[in-house]
């Protein structure tokens, strides 16, 4: 009895397995993904069926892409979604049903880009500004500020829950050194994050109008280490974590911390307020309009995706 349910579970599922194409997965023909660094690439393997390669990809809830050649299958995340480019020799499969990620901006920073590749709110008014090697070594892949900032154009970015996350580097406590500030006009609706305040701690704070909502932690960031931040509101509900673990949370009295106006002054690095520029690297910089859970966030901080 036992035996024949297990004959039975491995020909259903081997069933399953050739219809895995067409159920879920298109085919990209003269598409190849033209980056692969950890943020990208997830796991290469060798096998001998197209069909276990695209089973691979369903262990990964974040896997969107699939390469088979060779008898080499290799799974890309989301993440390279933004990475295709024209191969007339090769072929992809992708999810059909892709991720919501819900990025309201992403600036990956890569190949000296300052480009949103989700929003087209692409960076500009860099100021004592530099491009430097990321966390991974690709050259020109993060950028660094030295009394300086960069600017993102007008736009809405926060209107309900909101999540920012960056990969940050300090080179020197600056009191209140701003990893983002976002506004609309001085005491007006700011979004702004601080990644070392009077005594070197990272604060999050923001402005519905001009009623202000404080969020402080007590850790301090040690310096010239690449570190990944976390900034999350849910209605009330503010957190901070530092590379996937909770470190500060607060309710505050209010059922929104921000409102949904067009902000005019968004600065990473520098302040509408007369604290000093940024002396800090900045990379793989993303606002999301939902507040990502702890479980998402961690994986994005071991993985990259989630
Ligand atoms: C296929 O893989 C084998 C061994 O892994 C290698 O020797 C061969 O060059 C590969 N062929 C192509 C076209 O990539
Ligand atoms: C990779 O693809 C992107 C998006 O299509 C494109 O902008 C970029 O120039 C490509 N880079 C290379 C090296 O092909
Ligand atoms: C750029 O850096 C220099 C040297 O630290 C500083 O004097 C200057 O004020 C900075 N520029 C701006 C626009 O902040
Ligand atoms: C965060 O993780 C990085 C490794 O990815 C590590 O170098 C750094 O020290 C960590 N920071 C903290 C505050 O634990
Ligand atoms: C938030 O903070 C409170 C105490 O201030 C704590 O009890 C709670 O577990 C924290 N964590 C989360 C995920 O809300």
């Amino acid at each position: 009895m036992k035996l024949q349910y297990f004959i039975l579970v491995v020909i259903f599922s081997d069933i399953q397995g050739l219809d895995i194409k067409a159920d879920y997965f298109i085919r990209l023909s003269n598409q190849k993904i033209n980056k692969s660094d950890p943020t990208i690439l997830i796991e290469s393997f060798q096998t001998q069926h197209k069909r276990l390669c695209l089973k691979g990809c369903f262990k990964y809830d974040g896997c969107e892409y699939a390469d088979f050649k060779n008898k080499t299958c290799v799974l890309y995340s989301y993440n390279a979604r933004f990475y295709i480019s024209f191969d007339s020799q090769n072929k992809l499969y992708r999810k059909r049903i892709p991720k919501n990620l819900r990025l309201v901006s992403y600036w990956p920073v890569t190949d000296g880009s300052l480009k949103d590749v989700s929003n087209a709110q692409d960076l500009y008014e860099q100021t004592n500004f530099s491009f430097i090697s990321d966390r991974f070594g690709n050259t020109n892949s993060a950028f660094r500020i030295q009394s300086g900032y960069a600017r993102a154009p007008a736009g809405i970015y926060f209107s309900g829950d909101f999540t920012i996350t960056a990969w940050v580097r300090l080179n020197a406590y600056l009191n209140h050194q701003r990893l983002i500030e976002f506004g609309k006009q001085l005491y007006s609706d700011h979004v702004l994050v601080s990644l070392s305040g009077p005594s070197r701690q990272i604060y999050f704070h923001t402005y519905n109008g001009n009623i202000q909502y404080v969020l402080d932690s007590t850790t301090v960031l040690p310096l010239s280490i690449w570190h990944y931040v976390t900034f999350t509101a849910s209605g009330p509900v503010m957190k901070i974590y530092v590379n996937g673990t909770l470190v500060a949370n607060k309710t505050q009295s209010a059922t929104n911390v921000v409102q949904s106006v067009n902000r005019l002054y968004n600065f990473f690095g520098k302040s509408l307020f007369p604290d000093p520029n940024a002396n800090c690297d900045l990379d793989d910089l993303k606002i999301y309009n939902k507040e990502l859970s702890g479980s998402e966030i961690e994986k994005e901080f071991k993985s990259d995706f989630f």
